[in-house]
């Protein structure tokens, strides 16, 4: 009897040890601790041991039980936290039944889709895209485009100075310039992109975007610049869109132009937007100066040409009845979210 619980025992503790996991772990449990098991089996054979070795057989079966009920818990914490390690590892925490996470999507600025839909247009002439710097040298937005030191013109112009002949440039006449430098004619180019001025109320802002546009081939005339102004107008606005030449001065053109279109607001009538006038200037224009020829060595003899600058916020303000500029600029997604 003592020989056949010292064997369980050992036999138990083995079985324990090589379980490799906690169903093989559990078979063995029943086997030697379940009610039916061997352990219970030889407890029931004591009543059969002689009165003398009754109590040290029945204290010894019951060491071996408790000693083995506690192998048994050791073993199967082991087991368990080895098991759930393992899981954890095989197995990421996945939900399939999680609804899945919104990217939001962005858009284009407002700004930014009617500047791509203005050169869309002017690239569908033929008018090839160039764009330069904003720090711009004195030379390529002044005194290049005719307009000399002190020249009353400047002030027009309200300059952020970089350093001494260094500025951030005031318009994106500067292109023609350096486009003009760089090739010779025939050029049909635009240049878009931002400029900056000291300026800020309703209606401006320290830093806009503008298209400039020009042309140089020999014989250019007016009648093409108008003909390639009202092609743009009637597809920017609408081809009812009336439009009137109005004459202006810019030193790097002449003659030069003013354009205006009807009133988008009151259609002509005369309201607030177009101060009673019945129109809205957009952009301005003229045949290039030979002055302005001569400064990059093209002939004024044999060329001539037309260009334009306009102003992207003020176009995307009349396309969609803005009325102060300031909002492009505040960054509230629900005024962006509109376009
Ligand atoms: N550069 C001028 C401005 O910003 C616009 C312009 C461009 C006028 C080309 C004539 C020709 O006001």
């Amino acid at each position: 009897m003592e020989d056949e619980l010292l064997r369980l025992r050992r036999e138990a503790l083995a079985g324990f040890a090589a379980a490799s996991d906690l169903s093989t772990l559990e078979d063995c449990r029943v086997r030697y601790l379940g009610r039916k098991g061997l352990l219970s089996t030889a407890m029931r054979g004591l009543g059969q041991a002689s009165e003398a070795d009754r109590p040290r057989l029945g204290k010894l079966a019951n060491e071996v039980k408790v000693e083995l009920e506690a192998a048994l818990d050791g073993r199967r914490a082991e087991l368990g936290s080895q098991e759930t390690g393992r899981r954890s590892q095989a197995v990421p925490p996945l939900d399939l039944t999680l609804p899945g996470r919104a990217i939001p999507f962005g858009r284009p600025h407002p700004v930014s889709q009617v500047m791509a839909e203005i050169c869309g247009i002017f690239e569908r002439l033929g008018f090839a895209v160039a764009e330069g710097p904003d720090v711009e040298l004195d030379f390529y937005n002044f005194e290049g485009l005719n307009i000399p030191p002190h020249h009353p013109a400047r002030d027009m112009h309200d300059t952020f100075y970089v350093s001494d002949g260094v500025l951030l440039r005031t318009h994106t006449s500067p292109m023609q310039v350096r486009a003009m430098q760089r090739q010779s004619p025939p050029l049909r180019m635009i240049a878009p992109g931002k400029v900056y001025r000291c300026d800020s109320d309703l209606t401006h802002t320290p830093m806009f975007h503008q298209v400039e546009g020009f042309l140089v081939d020999r014989q250019v005339s007016f009648a093409d610049l108008k003909g390639v102004l009202s092609l743009f107008i009637a597809q920017v606005f609408s081809p009812q869109t009336a439009i009137r030449f109005r004459p202006s001065f810019f030193p790097f053109t002449e003659p030069s132009a003013e354009v205006d279109i009807a009133c988008v607001i009151c259609g002509g009538k005369g309201c607030r937007v177009c101060k009673q006038t019945g129109w809205l200037e957009i952009l301005g224009a003229g045949l290039i100066d030979p002055a302005v020829f001569e400064k990059v060595g093209y002939d004024p003899e044999l060329y001539s040409g037309f260009a334009f600058g306009l102003g992207v916020e003020r176009i995307t303000m009349l396309k969609y009845g803005i009325t102060d500029i300031r909002l492009f600029y505040e960054n509230d997604l629900r005024f962006l979210r509109q376009f």
